[in-house]
């Protein structure tokens, strides 16, 4: 009597094999193939000075830029809801936005045991066998709502990245993932991602709160539009160790397309920003949240807070995580600078948009890179390109 074969190895097959970074992860480790299937090879000019990050090369950059590195912002002080703190807080965050578009935040009012449950079932999603995970591939025409590993295969220039996301607003969306991959919908996953959002969106709103206030706006100028049809987006970046981290890369050099990004990283380095043509690398800096300004912020402040350029490099023998939550207003707002912000017989810098029209754009391809030009250059009032 035939027996029948064991699941993975009906799986096994050539181009299941090579179409989930996890399994080549996995190969190259155990020699079972000795290069890195080529989609996966960025050219050289898209990855340069790429590195595997680690201590040393933190250390390096420091001297480098003359220990220049991302701003940390210390938020223990709005607890004695001194006025006088509050804006030397919110005068830091709006230095940082203007001159990094980055900063880290610590002390914040994020539960450690909030973020040790996320963490530790993020980890657990990403120890399942691939086959259980992809039962939560994206569906077609739902792009990055999710699990997504295996890859395009006819793309070049592949990201070296597993992720899972889906939406917490406006409608979230975590119970219908879950119920796909476990059979009881995994109660215990799903509260840890909805106190996780909930607890980051808070936080979120805080920090839009201050930057209105560091630029002498009602405090409520951005905030007001994250709260009801706004959109939240959290998603689990995993880095599977690669025996080749120099020839591939975690995540392109991208700019985020949100308000404001929020993002935890483990301990060991990989997230880089653009700072005068170099490439930093972002400390892990323990309890940290990493802040980033996306392009709607960028526009929404007439420029003046920055939606600077990143990117994620992957590390020769360990995984990274990082989870990471995007904030945006509802869909069919209108992004446009408050009067404040604009000189007298002046224009704003950009054209009113929607988000909406935005990741239209950007699907349409005429985005980050792909033609030298990023998709925020398109929403400039001068702007003559097509
Ligand atoms: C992103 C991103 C950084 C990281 O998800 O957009 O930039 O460290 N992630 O994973
Ligand atoms: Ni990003």
């Amino acid at each position: 009597m035939a027996v029948a074969e064991p699941a993975a190895f009906q799986l096994a097959t050539p181009t299941r094999v090579y179409d989930n970074v996890r399994m080549i992860s996995e190969q190259l480790r155990s020699c079972k193939i000795n290069s890195l299937p080529e989609r996966y090879i960025w050219p050289k000019e898209r990855v340069e000075n790429l590195k595997p990050g680690n201590h040393e090369t933190i250390a390096k950059e420091k001297e480098e830029l003359q220990n220049l590195s991302i701003p940390v912002v210390d938020l223990a002080g709005l607890e004695n809801r001194s006025e006088e703190v509050r804006a030397k807080i919110a005068r830091e965050m709006r230095k940082a936005c203007e001159e990094w578009g980055f900063f880290q935040v610590i002390n914040t009012a994020v539960p450690t045991m909030v973020m040790e449950q996320v963490n530790a079932n993020a980890r657990e999603f990403f120890s399942l066998p691939v086959e259980q995970m992809e039962k939560a591939t994206e569906p077609p025409g739902k792009p990055l709502q999710g699990y997504g590993g295996r890859h395009n295969f006819l793309n070049s220039e592949v990201p070296w990245i597993e992720f899972l996301g889906e939406h917490h607003a406006p409608v979230p969306g975590v119970e219908d993932l879950a119920k796909k991959v476990w059979e009881d919908g995994n109660p215990k996953f799903c509260k840890a991602i909805t106190d996780y959002s909930n607890s980051v969106e808070q936080l979120g709103v805080l920090i839009l709160e201050l930057l209105a206030e560091s630029l002498d706006l009602p405090k409520d100028t951005y905030s007001q539009h994250m709260q009801t049809g706004h959109h939240g987006y959290w998603r689990f970046n995993y880095y599977p160790a690669c025996a080749k981290a120099s020839q591939t890369i975690g995540i392109g050099p991208h700019c985020d397309p949100d308000a404001l990004t929020i993002l935890s990283q483990d301990q060991i380095p990989g997230l880089q920003v653009q700072k005068a043509n170099k490439w930093v690398t972002v400390e892990p800096l323990p309890g940290a949240f990493v802040v980033n300004v996306g392009d709607y912020l960028q526009a929404w402040s007439n420029d003046i807070f920055k939606s600077v350029e990143h990117r994620v490099l992957v590390n020769e023998e360990t995984d990274r995580l990082s989870i990471a939550f995007f904030m945006s207003p509802p869909r069919m707002f209108n992004i446009e600078a408050h009067p404040k912000l604009i000189g007298e017989n002046e224009e704003s810098v950009f054209k009113t948009f929607t988000s909406r029209e935005y990741l239209g754009l950007l699907l349409n391809n005429k985005s980050n890179g792909d033609v030298g030009k990023r998709g925020l250059d398109y929403m400039r009032r001068e702007t003559t390109v097509a």
